[in-house]
């Protein structure tokens, strides 16, 4: 992989096809990879960036505390030093709150937005709880705990169930603790949507790029009924539902992921 130096940290990423900008971020504890299946379905169509998120894959991190913004940051980062102004940015899960940070703070930089099994609200107080606690469980005894509970929810498939188990316990420690952290004090981007309007829906206001929510309705880690309320905010959204499919569309469903996608052309 090809690496930049950017807010202090190696930020690894992989660069594949040609046609419109598109950036494929992943979610938690994952890297790049989970994108492997669904890329040869994209690279007629996109020149698609696919960065290792800070602290995963073969990308660095430091140990003081960071946040969605600090992710979205290496990624505004990364596309300067690419040269690329404008991009199509899509998020699977944790990458998804990235994207929303990415939009939040760099709106003039998106040319469309995908949000894949992922969602726009902030965690309860309960669920951010338990984000500490599984952080401080890595730090004490390791990966194994997380690697654990979320295998089976990412997919009812077996043989993709081996590979996510593979991908995860890949990732350093540090990473997941970085990223139960960022994920626990995430804001909620529900008022994001509206502003990304102009004027009022109610009377024609357009929203300001395509957005594409991609999401299996027997996801276990995160409830369709997410996608659904973002297809609410945003009605002239494409959603996808996927019948049948668990966390991980883009290696369930890889023909109507590539397919969903392509409407961010
Ligand atoms: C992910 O898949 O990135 C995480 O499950 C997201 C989350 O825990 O909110």
């Amino acid at each position: 992989m090809e690496k930049i130096s950017i807010n202090g940290i190696q930020l690894a990423y992989a660069r594949r096809g040609r046609g419109t900008p598109l950036v494929l971020l992943h979610g938690f504890p994952l890297d790049h990879h989970l994108w492997d299946d669904v890329l040869p379905l994209l690279e007629d169509t996109f020149d698609v960036t696919l960065p290792d998120l800070r602290g995963f894959g073969e990308s660095t991190t430091i140990d003081t505390p960071y946040t969605m913004d600090d992710y979205a940051s290496d990624i505004a980062g990364l596309l300067d030093q690419l040269g690329i102004q404008k991009a199509a940015i899509v998020g699977h899960s944790m990458g998804g709150y990235v994207a929303l940070a990415f939009v939040r703070l760099y709106p003039e930089r998106v040319r469309g937005l995908g949000l894949v099994s992922s969602q726009v609200l902030a965690d309860p107080p309960d669920r951010k709880e338990g984000r500490y606690k599984s952080a401080a469980d890595v730090a004490e005894k390791g990966i194994g705990g997380v690697v654990e509970a979320m295998t089976p929810k990412f997919t009812s498939d077996e043989r993709l169930q081996a590979v996510a188990r593979k991908s995860m316990e890949r990732q350093k420690p540090a990473a997941y603790i970085g990223a139960l952290k960022a994920m626990a004090e995430r804001a909620d981007s529900t008022a994001l949507l509206s502003s990304l309007r102009d004027g009022f829906a109610s009377q024609g206001g357009a929203f300001r790029f395509p957005v594409v929510i991609i999401h299996g309705d027997a996801d276990a880690l995160i409830p369709i009924d997410r996608a659904r309320e973002v297809k609410k905010a945003v009605p002239e959204a494409h959603l996808v539902e996927l019948n049948g499919a668990g966390h991980v569309p883009m290696m369930e469903a890889k023909e109507e992921t590539a397919d969903a996608l392509k409407h961010l052309v």
